[in-house]
């Protein structure tokens, strides 16, 4: 299956991603197309090292969300995408977008939903001092961090820890699990129902 990764920052999700589905032969699985938001975006050399086509797609170039949406969509279909996969895209997808693609785009964020959603999951989390935090991936709808969770891993939080030293913590989960999520989901081994999301032959955690 071919897929788009959507990436506005430094790209470790996607390395991951590259790493682990698209770069080995025997993973059916192509990174078909890295689109950004923003052209000095990392994870955009990551995919010009990998040999993975490019676009870029700037909000300011558009007129309103719909316009940068479909621009978006269009991207995504002529380099033939069937799943969209965000990894640190910073912008929101309007609810025509996700209602076009239901089911088919995927999201990872660095805390356990529903608690700290937002841009500083891991900085809030540190913040209130809870002792657990960790990561979800979970389908996009059209309220922001909010679909129904695909998988969730914990990661504690220890009295010396830093913003910088949770976040190394976090990422590491994050790169083992998703490319994981992200082959279930391509496979058809994850169903939904209602809220609940069953993955098949095992939860991922
Ligand atoms: C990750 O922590 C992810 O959970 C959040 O944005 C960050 C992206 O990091 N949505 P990277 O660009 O993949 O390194």
């Amino acid at each position: 299956m071919r897929i788009a990764v959507l990436a506005s920052g430094f790209g470790s999700n996607l390395q991951a991603l590259i790493d682990q589905l698209h770069a080995p032969p025997e993973v059916p699985i192509e990174i078909g197309l890295v689109l950004s938001d923003r052209p000095k975006a990392y994870a955009l050399e990551r995919a010009r090292k990998a040999g993975i086509p490019t676009a870029i797609v700037r909000f300011r170039d558009y007129s309103d969300r719909r316009a940068f949406d479909a621009a978006i969509a269009e991207q995504i279909e002529r380099h033939g995408c069937e799943l969209i996969v965000l990894a640190g895209f910073m912008r929101i997808l309007g609810p025509e977008f996700v209602r076009r693609y239901a089911g088919r785009v995927l999201n990872i964020h660095p805390s356990l939903l529903p608690a700290f959603p937002g841009t500083h999951g891991i900085r809030d989390a540190l913040e209130y001092g809870v002792k657990v935090t960790g990561v979800t991936v979970h389908f996009v709808e059209e309220e922001v961090d909010a679909g129904p969770v695909i998988a969730q891993v914990p990661v504690f939080v220890d009295p010396e820890d830093t913003e910088e030293t949770l976040a190394e913590k976090i990422h590491a989960q994050e790169h083992r699990i998703y490319p994981q999520v992200v082959l279930a989901v391509a496979e058809g081994r994850v169903r939904v129902e209602g809220r609940r999301v069953f993955v098949e032959p095992e939860e991922i955690r």
